[in-house]
């Protein structure tokens, strides 16, 4: 494991108590805390190195253009992908709305779509909005109650050779670690684009988009470290000339008429107006300070907890979702009581962990739930925070069960 006490230390979020307590912070799925070195970056960018990348020909405008290029080499180089192949976004939503709206208008109406039924809204609800704009159909691959997708169906609906099939990596509610290459694989093997919801995948293991040879790849800054605010949206090479940008403005153009406009190289063309040059610079600040762990140990660190975490819940009577080998994602219920209220009986401890549906109604749905709490870990949590948590739990099981 890793010295979590330790990594804490970097983290000025936790120098604060919660009525009196250190907080035990287990909502990492939703997003994380941020180190001084992430902050002090940021701030730097602010303070020294604030001007509008692109625009200018002064000095620091030259260099903020070179300190937001470098923090785009920094993202490519961290998932295997050339600087070109990498659009900032705002945020995984933003960058599966795209590669969606991307993809439906680029293809001759009453295409099909396939998904999961795994999936998070951000990967489901922007193609279902895209596909309805363009004239597409939608099919969903069915989950089975052990948290993974159902492989029959699976081989049965990309065998019809879908459009794209886009999917989640690792589910933020189940934790699944789905094989996104060979998943990947099935889709090319079908005629379909493969785009991959990497939300909860990128921020917690190596990934590296040529070994899983997908066309688009989608993540958040703030899941990983980062600030909000800035996301990627990972897109092939050879796909980057064949699609229009959908949105115009300064500097994806090359040349600009009042009769129309050229565009200028990806990954500008998809980057209209003014970048957000502090959130690309704090973002690899984040992998920088990743890296510094190294992806094998933030895996293994959040796993081990996660295990350890089902383990103890499992003692105390709780009811687990999903594969019991998965990421460091453990969704449970206990007993009859609503998973808010146990959420409020541990934040009087200062643990805080979701509960709801986690943006994934359908999932809740094949699971014959209407919601769970999640405990979801990162570098900075330990055994004692699981602890804590386990003993809120059993506590809100005597109050309430
Ligand atoms: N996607 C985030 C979560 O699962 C918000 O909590």
């Amino acid at each position: 494991m890793l010295n979590a006490k330790k990594i804490r230390a970097d983290f000025p979020f936790f120098k604060q108590k919660l009525k009196g307590k250190p907080l035990a912070y287990l909502d990492n799925a939703a997003t994380t805390q941020k180190p001084r070195q992430v902050l002090d970056a940021m701030q730097e960018a602010y303070v020294a190195r604030n001007a509008n990348p692109y625009r200018g020909a002064y000095a620091l405008a030259v260099e903020a253009t070179e300190a937001y290029e470098r923090a785009r080499e920094k993202v490519a180089d961290f998932i295997g992908a050339e600087p070109e192949e990498v659009i900032f976004t705002r945020n995984a939503t933003d960058s599966l709305n795209i590669a969606a709206n991307l993809v439906c208008a680029s293809r001759k109406r009453g295409s099909t779509i396939l998904l999961t039924e795994m999936e998070h809204h951000s990967n489901l609800v922007s193609w279902q909005l895209a596909a309805k704009r363009w004239g597409h159909r939608i099919s969903y691959v069915k989950v089975k109650s052990d948290g993974h997708l159902c492989r029959e169906d699976l081989e049965k609906k990309a065998g019809m050779s879908p459009l794209v099939f886009s999917f989640v990596h690792v589910s933020n509610v189940l934790g699944t670690v789905n094989n996104a290459k060979q998943l990947s694989q099935l889709a090319h093997e079908n005629g379909s684009l493969a785009c991959i919801d990497a939300a909860q995948s990128v921020p917690h293991m190596s990934v590296d988009v040529q070994k899983l040879n997908c066309d688009f790849l989608a993540f958040s800054g703030h899941k990983m470290l980062g600030p909000a605010g800035i996301g990627v949206l990972y897109m092939k090479k050879e796909l980057q000339e064949e699609f229009e940008p959908l949105f115009g403005g300064g500097e994806m153009i090359k040349k600009v008429s009042l009769g129309g406009a050229s565009w200028n190289d990806p990954p500008h063309k998809f980057e209209p107006g003014t970048p957000n040059l502090q959130g690309a610079v704090g973002l690899a600040a984040a992998i920088d300070y990743l890296m510094g762990i190294g992806m094998e140990n933030v895996e293994r660190h959040c796993q081990g907890l996660a295990a350890y975490c089902r383990k103890e819940l499992e003692g105390i009577g709780a009811q687990l979702y999903g594969p019991v080998k998965g990421a460091g994602i453990v969704s449970f219920n206990v007993g009859n009581i609503h998973p808010h209220d146990v959420a409020h009986f541990a934040d009087k401890e200062a643990v805080a962990i979701r509960s709801g549906h986690h943006c994934a109604q359908p999932l809740m749905n094949a699971l014959g739930i209407a919601a769970s709490c999640r405990a979801s870990f990162y570098v900075y949590n330990d055994k004692e925070e699981v602890d804590r948590l386990a003993s809120a739990v059993s506590r809100a099981a005597k109050a309430l069960g």
